[in-house]
């Protein structure tokens, strides 16, 4: 492709959707249009070019009126009952001029008589798109606008929101190549999140490129639009690839800027102007707030996270009988709930649940925590209030509250005489009752201040006695089942910290 003649205001409203069954003259139409700066989309048909529509921005659709599978006026109607609203230029002969007509009827911007030369062509679109296609374009735009802030109202995630963002920014702003940048806590360096596109993803030294330019946006906060230089500086990388245009615009927040996006143009594509730079922003300036709050909640729950790690960590400096005892929990908790069929994000709960779970023993005094001999009745009912302390102490952390309801049971009996609440068989939520059998299993492995530890054989003989007891059947069966050796399982594989604790 040669490159597009001189910029014309029209231009504003440039996507332009031939859509013509007959190869040669889809081609033709296509190659002059292009000529004269449209970004050109083709359709062999109706029926592609409603899909085409749907998928990405189109300003005016110059179609031909009898085509296979679905001719112009069949698309027309479609068009409307789908909400499409591109001006439509239909194409005509005497044949069919009546079908032009009665399309002008259903809403076609105009026609065009064959046969007709390019010159005719062009004027005749330069007059649809002039006649109020522009505010035609604003308006849609506007509504483009308002579909993509409730689209990122939706989201829980901050790729989730650049995901959103890129998506926008594919369909109405037509890049040959799109690259994201990530930049944490709104400074830290920008790192690529995504590549897209030949030209920005197969070529290191076009990667380093961008990097720069992400870097100067990133410095100056303002978006830029990249001129003809774009191309000789690219041609000038050995193996860089050639970029007709590109635009560059950080998205920036009150807190600083969270990333940027990179967008570039093939050579022979419209080059970007300002009026796309002016979508760049505003698609950016809606995303920037949501990425902010979502990083900044999911900081929040990370500070609170590792307060509550650390209230675990000091429940073992206090009980010294107890270390190592949480992370062995959990770990045998996570084997288990495998077992079982517990998966994904359940089974980091579950993990989480089993290191906390006796997090509540940060109220109980030393002196009964520590105590060398049994307890009595009044020590032990002060001893019974842990799972109570630990909801009240997780509960306070918004990220956590699906563990919560765990380490409140994982006392209970599956016979109903356990604590606090006394609910019994599957009224115990079922990760709880996997906690209490290797909370169990745990403790009479380990040493204690009231007895050493009983090798696997005995504490497998004890689980069974217990079972429908105080142990859920079921699950004590399922431990026995890993337990074939008389050896402690192996969770190595369970030393990082679960995902939700992080
Ligand atoms: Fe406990």
């Amino acid at each position: 492709m040669t490159e597009p003649e001189s910029a014309d205001p029209i231009h504003i409203a440039r996507r332009i959707l031939v859509v013509e069954d007959e190869p040669a003259l889809r081609e033709a139409y296509a190659e002059a249009l292009a000529l004269r700066g449209y970004a050109v989309r083709t359709a062999a048909n109706g029926e592609d070019a409603l899909a085409e529509m749907e998928s990405r921005t189109v300003d005016l659709v110059l179609s031909d009126l009898k085509m296979p599978r679905m001719g112009g006026e069949e698309m027309l109607c479609e068009m409307t009952l789908r909400g499409l609203k591109p001006a439509v230029v239909f194409l005509t002969g005497y044949g069919t001029i009546e079908s032009a007509v009665n399309c002008l009827k259903l809403g076609a911007s105009d026609y065009l008589l064959k046969p007709f030369d390019m010159l005719q062509l062009f004027k005749k679109l330069g007059q649809v798109l002039a006649s109020g296609s522009q505010s035609h374009s604003r308006e849609a735009q506007m509504r483009e606008i308002e579909s993509f802030s409730a689209r990122l109202r939706g989201q829980k995630d901050s790729n989730e929101i650049f995901k959103a963002l890129l998506a926008q920014v594919k369909r109405t702003l037509a890049p040959d190549n799109m690259a994201l940048f990530s930049c944490a806590e709104g400074e830290g360096a920008p790192t690529p999140l995504f590549l897209w596109g030949d030209g920005f993803r197969q070529c290191p030294s076009t990667r380093c490129w961008l990097l720069e330019k992400a870097a100067l946006a990133m410095e100056r906060r303002g978006a830029m639009v990249l001129g003809p230089q774009v191309g000789k500086r690219a041609e000038d990388l050995r193996e860089g690839v050639r970029l007709g245009s590109g635009a560059v615009v950080p998205i920036v927040g009150m807190r600083g800027v969270h990333g940027v996006l990179v967008l570039g143009r093939a050579p022979g594509s419209p080059p970007y102007g300002r009026e796309d730079l002016r979508l760049l922003n505003v698609y950016a300036g809606h995303a920037a707030p949501f990425v902010e709050s979502l990083r900044s909640r999911q900081r929040f729950r990370g500070i609170s996270a590792e307060v509550v790690t650390s209230y675990a960590q000091a429940v073992e400096a206090k009980d010294i009988y107890t270390r190592g005892h949480s992370e062995r929990v959990g770990g045998y908790a996570a084997l288990l709930g495998r077992v079982l069929g517990v998966q994904g994000r359940d089974l980091d709960l579950l993990r989480t649940a089993g290191i906390l779970h006796d997090i509540g023993k940060i109220g109980i005094p030393d002196g009964i925590l520590n105590k060398p001999s049994s307890l009595t009745s009044e020590e032990y009912e002060v001893m019974k209030r842990h799972p109570v302390v630990g909801r009240d102490i997780l509960s306070r952390v918004s990220s956590l509250q699906d563990v919560v309801p765990l380490v409140y049971h994982h006392h209970e009996w599956f016979n109903g005489q356990g604590y606090p609440a006394g609910c019994r068989g599957t009224d115990i939520p079922f990760m709880a009752r996997i906690l209490s059998v290797v909370d169990g299993f745990e403790a009479l492995t380990s040493v204690r201040s009231y007895h050493e530890p009983m090798g696997v054989p005995q504490v497998k003989q004890v689980l069974l006695e217990g079972a429908g007891r105080q142990w859920d059947p079921a699950v004590v069966n399922a431990w026995v089942g890993q337990l074939a050796d008389d050896s402690l399982p192996d969770i190595r594989e369970f030393k990082d910290s679960p995902a939700s604790l992080r």
